[in-house]
């Protein structure tokens, strides 16, 4: 069994941007800048917001941090959008979710101007993918594939199953895997709530990809020896013997299932650090991409 280190493989993605960030700044050109606006006080959006603006630090980003009220108005929201679409400062921006429930989603998305939406949920840009044009693509399922590429796991031809069908992680992960790529080139099976014989599926993949939000979903009874196994859940778990009163748990039953695998991401440090390192790739893309 071979782990995917998200971690290390994201500081590494991390130095690479610093280096480019360097150059870019040898060469009196624009320092990529994120901006990011944070509806309410969701504990797990705030840690989220709050690492994605370390992370601009951390490889020489500008960041700017936008609080807003849980009940700010949608029209204030969308004012808000409007101004950072329009700021030439802003290279790119991300409206964390989920948001208050007044607040259409939908709308939102909508709203923030394709060229900035390093999030990619715009659909023009999922649009984009889905043709396999130039573009951004949404920070976890980029970041996947960036961790599959750099530890070269052979995707070719292998039977990918992917649990769960949201828009930002599950859709677009089945369809990246079975685009004629590498990684890619997969023959991919979406399974969701109403799959019947989940089970007996997930047990003919060679390559897992698991993203429902159900700790410990994924049992060793799922899965085939040798299988590849990308755990994309990080749900809050009370615990009282943490000082935060709780643990992140993935959606795979890890400690059992890790002896089957050719390949496992652990949770934490699988593909949530890879999901911020995607966000950082973006955002430099988006700057490269305005200063041409
Ligand atoms: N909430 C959970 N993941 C994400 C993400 O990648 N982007 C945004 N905007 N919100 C999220």
């Amino acid at each position: 069994m071979q782990l995917l280190d998200g971690k290390a493989t994201s500081e590494q993605i991390k130095a690479e941007i610093a280096d480019q960030v360097a150059l870019i700044k040898a060469s009196g050109g624009k320092v990529p800048h994120l901006a990011a606006i944070l509806v309410g006080n969701d504990g797990a959006s705030e840690t989220y917001v709050n690492s994605k603006v370390l992370d601009c630090a951390q490889v020489g980003f500008e960041s700017t941090l936008i609080r807003l009220e849980a009940s700010v108005s949608e029209a204030e929201l969308l004012a808000r959008i409007d101004q950072l679409n329009k700021d030439p400062q802003i290279d790119g921006f991300i409206v964390q979710v989920p948001l208050p429930r007044h607040i259409d989603e939908i709308k939102v998305t909508l709203a923030i101007d394709p060229a900035k939406d390093v999030d990619g949920f715009s659909p023009t840009n999922v649009g984009k993918m889905t043709l396999g044009l130039p573009t951004f693509i949404s920070a976890t399922p980029n970041g996947v594939m960036e961790l599959l590429r750099r530890y070269k796991v052979d995707t070719a031809g292998k039977h990918c199953v992917v649990v769960g069908r949201s828009n930002i992680v599950g859709t677009p992960m089945a369809l990246l895997m079975s685009r004629n790529t590498n990684p890619g080139n997969a023959t991919v099976t979406l399974v969701h709530s109403r799959t019947q014989n989940i089970a007996q599926i997930c047990r003919s993949a060679d390559i897992l990809i698991v993203a429902i939000g159900r700790p410990h979903f994924l049992t060793a009874d799922m899965v085939k020896e040798g299988a590849v196994v990308i755990d994309v859940g990080i749900t809050r778990v009370p615990d009282d013997s943490r000082a935060s009163g709780f643990r992140l748990a993935g959606d795979v039953d890890f400690e059992a299932v890790k002896h089957k695998c050719s390949f496992i991401t652990p949770v934490p440090g699988g593909v949530g650090p890879m999901t911020r390192a995607s966000l950082l790739q973006n955002t430099l893309k988006a700057q490269l991409l305005r200063a041409r």
